[in-house]
Formats: C-alpha cells, sequence, structure tokens
C-alpha cells in the first residue's frame, strides 16, 4: 500500500496545532495541512504571535512551516489533497436543549464530517481526534457515507489525543502511548496501521496501541476522568486537613510513594481547570445516564461536585479570614490561567474565586504572566451575566504584581506560576494594607518566610501558624 504523504487536519486549535506540527517535524517527507474556518486564528500560526502559547512550540512551527506544514483556511483544498485527515475541532459542553451542561456539543465534529463528505474523493482515512462520547466515530461514518457516490470510501479512526497543555510539546514527543481504535475489517486494519506508521516515526510500536473504535473512544473519556477524580480525592483530603490541623503535602507524600497509587495529580489546589477534565466527566455523566448505569453516572459526576466545593470552599476562606467582609476590599490576584506554562483561561478556577469575590464587592487586581487582558475581563463578565457592569466597576488588569499588590488587602495565589515564587515578599508586605493576607491555593510559597516578614499565611490544605510577632487576637 502507498504510504501516506499528505495529512489534512481541521482544527487549528490547541490539540490541531501543536500535534500536527510535531507530526510535521517528525514526519519531513509528509505534508501537513492544518486548516481552520477561524482567519484571524489561522493569520495568527502564519504570523510572528502564534494563537497559543505553548513552551517549544514555536521552534518547531517556525522551523517547518513553508517546509511541510501549512496553515490555510482552505478546508476544501486541505480535504481535497490528503489521504489522512483529523478531525480536531473543539466539542464543548452543550449550552441548550437536551443534555443542556452535561452532554458533549457535537455540531462542530457534525460539520467537519459533512464538510468531508461533500469534498472528498477517493479512498480517505478520517481520524477522529477531538474528545467525543463512545460511539460517536459510528455517527460520523454514517454523515460520511451519507452523500458519496462509488468511487468513495472512508475508514474511521478513533485516536485521542492525550497532551496537556503547558507540556503539550513533550508529551506529543514522549508520548506513554499512543491509542489508535478502528474496526476490525482488513481495510479498517489497513487504516490503523498506516497512522500507526505515521507515529513510529518517533514514537516506538511498543507504545502503539491498536483496539477497536469504542475502546479507544471510551479511554480517553475515562483516563480524564481517573486524572479529574485523583484531583477531587486529594482536594477532599485537603477539606479534612483544614479541619484537623494535618498537612496536605505530608499526606499526599505519603499516599504517593505508594506504587499503586503514584506521585502524580495529587496536588491540592483551588480545584481543576481547563477545557477538558469537567467536560470529559460530565460527558461520561451523560452517557452513563443514557446507558441506564445510573449509580455509575453519579459516581463520576460527584468529581465535579467537589471540584465546585473546593473553589466555593477556597473563596468562603478568603471572605471569612478578612474578618466577613470583602466589600470595596483590594485583593490581588496572582495568575488567572489555570495551570501554569499556558495563556489558556478555559474553565480556570481562578474565574470562580474571581466571582465569588465580585458577589461580596471586592475589588479585584488581576495579575497573569500570560493570559490575555481582554479575555480575563471576558471571562469575568460571563459569569456575571446578571450584573456585567460590576467587571467594570470592580476589576482591573496590571502587568505588574507589585502594582497588583500595593495597597492590597490580601494577595490570592490562584495558578502555580514558578515567578511567584521569586517575588520580594518583603517588599510585597510593605506595600499592602495591614493585617497583609496571602492565600496561598497551589501550595508554592515559603510560607516559613511569609509569617516571618509579617503575612498572615492561609493555605489549601494546611493549617497555619499566626505571623510572628503577632499580638492581635483574631
Ligand atoms: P480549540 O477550540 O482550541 O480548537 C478547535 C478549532 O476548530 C477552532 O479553531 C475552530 O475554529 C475550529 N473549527 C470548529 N469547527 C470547524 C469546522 N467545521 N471547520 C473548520 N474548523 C473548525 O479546541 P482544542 O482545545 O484544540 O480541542 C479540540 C479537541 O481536542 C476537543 O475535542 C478537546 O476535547 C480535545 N482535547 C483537547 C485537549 C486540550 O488540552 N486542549 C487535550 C486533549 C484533547
Ligand atoms: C488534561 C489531561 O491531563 C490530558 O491528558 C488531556 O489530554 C486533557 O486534559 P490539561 O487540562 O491540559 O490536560 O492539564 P492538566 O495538567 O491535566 O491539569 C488540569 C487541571 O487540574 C489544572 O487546573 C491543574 O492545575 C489541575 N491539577 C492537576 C491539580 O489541581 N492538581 C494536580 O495534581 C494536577
Amino acid at each position: 500500500t502507498p504510504r501516506i504523504n499528505c495529512i489534512c487536519c481541521i482544527g487549528a486549535g490547541y490539540v490541531g496545532g501543536p500535534t500536527c506540527a510535531v507530526i510535521a517535524l517528525k514526519c519531513p517527507e509528509i505534508q501537513v495541512l492544518i486548516v481552520d474556518k477561524n482567519q484571524d486564528r489561522i493569520n495568527a500560526w502564519n504570523g510572528e504571535t502564534l494563537p497559543i502559547y505553548e513552551p517549544g512550540l514555536d521552534e518547531i512551527v517556525k522551523h517547518c512551516r513553508g517546509r511541510n506544514l501549512f496553515f490555510s483556511t482552505d478546508i476544501d483544498a486541505g480535504i481535497r489533497d490528503a489521504q489522512l485527515i483529523f478531525i480536531s475541532v473543539n466539542t464543548p459542553t452543550k449550552t441548550y436543549g437536551i443534555g443542556k451542561g452535561r452532554a458533549t456539543d457535537l455540531q462542530f465534529v457534525e460539520a467537519a464530517a459533512r464538510h468531508i463528505g461533500q469534498i472528498a474523493t477517493g479512498k480517505k482515512i478520517i481520524v477522529e481526534k477531538s474528545t467525543v462520547p463512545v460511539k460517536a466515530a459510528e455517527s460520523i461514518a454514517k454523515i460520511l457515507y451519507s452523500n458519496i457516490d462509488d468511487n468513495v470510501s472512508f475508514e474511521v479512526l478513533s485516536n485521542p489525543e492525550f497532551l496537556a497543555e503547558g507540556t503539550a510539546i513533550n508529551d506529543l514527543l514522549q508520548p506513554d502511548r499512543v491509542l489508535i481504535g478502528g474496526s476490525q475489517t482488513d481495510p479498517g486494519i489497513e487504516a490503523i496501521n498506516q497512522l500507526a506508521w505515521v507515529y513510529e516515526h518517533w514514537v516506538p510500536p511498543s507504545k502503539v496501541l491498536r483496539t477497536n473504535v469504542w475502546s479507544s473512544e471510551l479511554s480517553k473519556l475515562a483516563s480524564n476522568a481517573f486524572l479529574a477524580q485523583k484531583v477531587s480525592s486529594i482536594n477532599a483530603v485537603s477539606a479534612i486537613c483544614e479541619a484537623t490541623g494535618a498537612d496536605i503535602s505530608d499526606v499526599a507524600h505519603s499516599i504517593g510513594l505508594d506504587k499503586r497509587i503514584g506521585s502524580k495529580y495529587l496536588q491540592a489546589s483551588i480545584g481543576f481547570g481547563g477545557s477538558c477534565f469537567q467536560k470529559d466527566v460530565l460527558s461520561l455523566t451523560y452517557i452513563c445516564e443514557a446507558l441506564n448505569l445510573t449509580e455509575v453516572a453519579d459516581y463520576w459526576h460527584q468529581v465535579v461536585v467537589m471540584n465546585n466545593y473546593q473553589k466555593k470552599r477556597f473563596a468562603r476562606k478568603i471572605i471569612q479570614c478578612l474578618f466577613h467582609t470583602v466589600s470595596n476590599k483590594r485583593i490581588a490576584i496572582f495568575g488567572f490561567t489555570f495551570k501554569k506554562d499556558t495563556a489558556d483561561t478555559r474553565e480556570s478556577s481562578s474565574i470562580y474565586v474571581g466571582k465569588y469575590l465580585m458577589d461580596e464587592e471586592a475589588r479585584l487586581v488581576v495579575y497573569d504572566p500570560k493570559a490575555d487582558k481582554g479575555q480575563i475581563i471576558s471571562d469575568l463578565r460571563e459569569v456575571s451575566s446578571q450584573d456585567p457592569q460590576r467587571v467594570d466597576r470592580l476589576v482591573s488588569v496590571i502587568n505588574d504584581p507589585y502594582d497588583a499588590a500595593k495597597d492590597a488587602h490580601a494577595i490570592v495565589i490562584c495558578t502555580e506560576w514558578d515567578e511567584f515564587k521569586a517575588l520580594d515578599y518583603e517588599k510585597i508586605y510593605n506595600s499592602m494594607y495591614k493585617p497583609a493576607y496571602i492565600f496561598d491555593g497551589r501550595i508554592i510559597l515559603d510560607h516559613a518566610a511569609l509569617l516571618r516578614i509579617g503575612f498572615h499565611v492561609e493555605v489549601v490544605g494546611k493549617v497555619m501558624k499566626k505571623p510572628v510577632n503577632d499580638l492581635t487576637p483574631f
């Protein structure tokens, strides 16, 4: 069989962009065309400042662009020229109709599939890269075949993406595994082998797993559900720590040394964020309900319930510590992205912590090293739908952490950016209102040093001492 020499990816987002840039890097003989309907995004991919920030991405894109990596809005041409097409479009939670707030919105996947069905000729391999509900590949196949003549044939594969933002390039270069699901027929197995061949340019064959389509689709949702569950579990334990005086760092360390559990994803926090965890757990929950597996649905749903609780609990703690009123108090929010090393703010816990504080009329001064100012404002507006003006009234975004902290009653660490560890907290303390509070929602700062400076320190999963020299009765 002739090898693949042209790949198209529909969707130039956080997944399509980095994934296909790495394919282009590792497979110089393959032409990689990334297409998107969003002209601004494509312009950015073709320009100096890429539309997403991801360590290592710039170098790869600039190395391959114009050689065997191309970004365009000409979706028709991409579909026509490629033997293999990734569908890497967004699959958000539905915001309307049946399953609102839980089910996956498949409208973009369907639109991409219809587009392929209209344009494609000959033999094509269609790869579902987006995270989708189990059995979505079946619907994609039906849509593809709904409108074609006899000279066209499709093989639909599932090839979910496991990269995490902030470490996407590393995750892609050295994946724990690559998962390819396909139909267990001769053409299906042939298509699986073709895609495996692409990955095996740099991934050891032992790490390229082959399954049927549904196992592959379910593995992706289950994998994210397990990871999110681990975070919710440690966050649940953090609440017990705060109520008892146990220390979450010690507890997490002890738990994590058990090889059966493992030390990763045991970092207590203000709750997980990002575009995937909540969406995928909700999707799994909805699927379980549709399958009449009520107890299973309830089990996974609790992961999201716990996460919402953690965000709210953290905000309540801030309000309680600041003498039960934050009205008109200046509060510096350090970090707005959902994790470090990304500019992505989708579903960031900072948004919800910000919302709860705005509900109490706090004045927020946000500093984030990478998040876009306009994005921060629009995220906060979205959770202020009853009173969008309050964001104009209460929020400012500042590009210097020292300016943000000046005259503030409290600093709230929402994202674990490394630079927050290296700030001059003595200088910050001197510029703040007293008593000066610091809420470490990511457990990244040197708490003993902060106490010595005079800060009141509050940390997720820990009961802190009073500052040295503190004589107040609080
Ligand atoms: P994204 O929103 O960043 O990108 C999706 C892109 O698809 C957008 O630029 C949009 O304009 C484009 N698009 C939508 N419909 C289109 C159409 N019909 N034709 C052409 N372009 C179209 O989304 P993302 O974060 O890259 O996620 C994509 C998928 O990958 C989702 O299913 C997500 O669940 C999954 N995923 C995401 C991550 C992550 O870390 N972001 C990780 C693993 C899997
Ligand atoms: C996740 C999955 O890790 C990835 O495999 C999948 O492809 C997409 O979803 P992502 O959302 O990009 O990736 O980042 P991740 O590092 O998993 O973090 C998700 C959220 O959980 C972040 O808000 C992070 O801060 C939080 N988290 C993670 C914790 O609070 N504690 C932890 O121990 C780990």
